[in-house]
């Protein structure tokens, strides 16, 4: 089953908990983390204090996506505020194994995210090192963008990769301008996890958000 991880960005900031326990009731998966530092991208959300608080109120992993420059310098403080997976721009860090090492150094799961303009096969030395592949269906930095398809042909090269090789162990992940449409092209390419902000927290039932994401 195609797994949900409502993203948090576009929920009310001012009732953090219990939009959470709102979507963990409503059969989310994971709870997606966006992370923005002003520089990697021109936008600036939230930080390892969040991530701290908002730990103990859901049993789900939390899924932090790092939208910063130089992630490594704060890999640290994620794991030790509690984040389940810490997810790192390719474009962000110049010594992705080193980067990926410390993650699981950690007791963190890695994962590596492009943005739409990056060509999957500058990924391919890191596959066999980490537990997710995410692939930006937006340029990174803020909610409610459209879709851009043409990414959606990583999601299957990657597909086509880990079944040829049994080293792979990755969950394909996809993220911006998901919603109950999108999101089917996304699963025929193979996508394992959909993150979603909009399509869920601007909707009044969240559980019939998630739903139609998931069963599109
Ligand atoms: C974009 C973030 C996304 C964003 C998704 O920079 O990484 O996770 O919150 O929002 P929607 O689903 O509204 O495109
Ligand atoms: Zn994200």
């Amino acid at each position: 089953m195609t797994k949900i991880a409502p993203s948090i960005l576009a929920s009310d900031f001012a009732n953090l908990e219990a939009e959470i326990k709102e979507v963990e009731q409503a059969g989310a998966d994971y709870i997606h983390v966006d992370v923005m530092d002003g520089k990697f991208v021109p936008n600036i959300s939230i930080g390892v204090p969040v991530v701290e608080a908002i730990r103990p109120v859901t049993s789900l992993p939390l899924d932090v996506h790092l939208m910063i420059d130089e992630p490594e310098n704060y890999v640290e403080a994620f794991a030790n505020a509690g984040a389940s997976i810490i997810t790192v721009h390719q474009e962000a860090t110049s010594h992705l194994h080193r980067t990926v090492q410390l993650i699981k150094s950690k007791g963190v799961k890695p994962g590596v995210v492009i943005n739409p303009a990056t060509p999957v096969e500058l990924i391919k030395p890191i596959l066999r090192d980490i537990d997710l592949v995410l692939i930006m269906t937006v340029n990174p930095g803020f909610g409610g963008q459209d879709f851009i398809s043409e990414a959606l042909e990583k999601v299957k090269q990657l597909d086509t990769w880990r079944k040829e090789e049994s080293e792979y162990t990755y969950e394909i992940e996809v993220d911006g301008g998901v919603n109950q449409h999108t999101s089917l092209l996304c699963k025929q390419q193979g996508a394992d996890v959909l993150v979603a902000g909009s399509a869920i927290f601007k909707r009044e039932n969240r559980k019939e958000a998630i739903e139609d994401i998931r069963n599109s």
